[in-house]
């Protein structure tokens, strides 16, 4: 019991960096009544009570329904700083030194929400986190999988005015029957373009999106990619890249991608020699931030000391930061370790 406090508290204070996080995966439901009515705006829920009893999931569809609904209060870049301010300063409480953010363009555009308005409320509070919180990040657009090449190819148009304040390109939303393969002209127009590139692969789908993402998308990053582990010839080639995965355990949990924390692959991942990091994709919903992700995580798989030292270290690692941005953050580390 000593023992799981101490962890506990180590994992508190422990200095990381976040890496898959969805903006409006962080839309708390206190916030997201008070801007529904602020906007005059309404719900298809009653109370925060009523939402908060539909976070029950079968699958990421189910998730995503539900999360896109969420997403119809916001309208002025107000709303986007004020869900975006939210997330960072509970970032700082969580000791987040660095975080790399995406937000999904479309699913504001489609509603015709403009882009600027969006990515300038994002942007201002990215800004302000710097100032008042100390908190570095980066910024990744990602497109939805759902729709079609074309709305992704008019959202990267879209950001060529804000191409400053954006870092990567992502890929997320439903991911079965919408294989990375669908977007490879996409990706490679915004690597073109200067863009680092990051997608979801393996959360839901097989072994072979990861793959996918690798050859086709030539990604920087995969988000998730649990399911490599079906395939020991996409671990290799994970491992011999030293390709980071950005893995979620509690949204693996409320998703069903695993039925257990108990059995959930991070472990077998780490002992695979995977690049793995910890996340926590849509807080708002999935029951944790980062350190409820540590914190669950390490006791359903009796992680040790090392172990979390690792993940912390890797978090910076496998980051866009630059060279001796990383190294600066991994002497915060190990002054905390020591
Ligand atoms: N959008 C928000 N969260 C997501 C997830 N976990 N997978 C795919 N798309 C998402
Ligand atoms: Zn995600």
């Amino acid at each position: 019991m000593r023992a799981k406090n101490y962890l506990k508290k180590f994992i508190e204070g422990i200095p990381k960096a976040e890496l898959h996080l969805h903006i409006e995966g962080t839309f708390e439901p206190e916030l997201m009544f008070k801007i529904a009515k602020r906007n005059g705006v309404n719900l298809d829920y009653k109370n925060i009570e009523e939402l908060k009893r539909a976070y029950n999931f079968s699958n990421l569809q189910e998730f995503l329904n539900i999360y896109y609904a969420g997403c119809n209060v916001l309208i002025n870049e107000v709303d986007f700083y004020d869900m975006t301010w939210e997330y960072l300063k509970k970032a700082k409480e969580q000791n987040i030194l660095h975080t790399e953010i995406m937000f999904d363009p479309q699913t504001h555009t489609d509603r015709g929400i403009m882009f600027a308005t969006v990515i300038t409320g994002i942007h201002k509070a990215l800004t302000d986190a710097k100032i008042k919180l100390g908190i570095t990040s980066k910024l990744i657009m990602s497109f939805l999988r759902h729709l079609p090449e074309d709305s992704a190819f008019e959202t990267l148009g879209q950001a060529v005015p804000f191409k400053d304040w954006i870092d990567a390109v992502g890929l997320d939303s439903s991911e079965l029957g919408h294989p990375p393969s669908k977007f490879e002209r996409v990706f490679q127009k915004a690597k073109e373009e200067g863009y680092l590139i990051v997608a979801h692969a393996g959360e839901e789908g097989p072994a072979e999106y990861v793959t996918e993402a690798l050859e086709l998308l030539q990604v920087d990053r995969i988000d998730h990619g649990n399911r490599c582990l079906e395939d020991i010839a996409v671990v290799n080639d994970l491992v011999e890249r030293r390709m980071a995965l950005t893995v979620c355990p509690l949204s693996n949990l409320k998703l069903r991608v695993v039925e257990d924390l108990t059995k959930h692959p991070l472990k077998e991942m780490l002992d695979k020699g995977l690049f793995v990091t910890i996340n926590s994709d849509d807080p708002a919903y999935f029951g944790g931030y980062i350190n409820e992700n540590y914190i669950e995580i390490q006791n359903a798989l009796d992680l040790s000391k090392e172990d979390i030292i690792q993940l912390a270290g890797n978090s910076f690692k496998a980051s866009f930061l630059n060279k001796i941005e990383k190294s600066q953050m991994m002497n915060k580390l190990k002054e905390f370790t020591d």
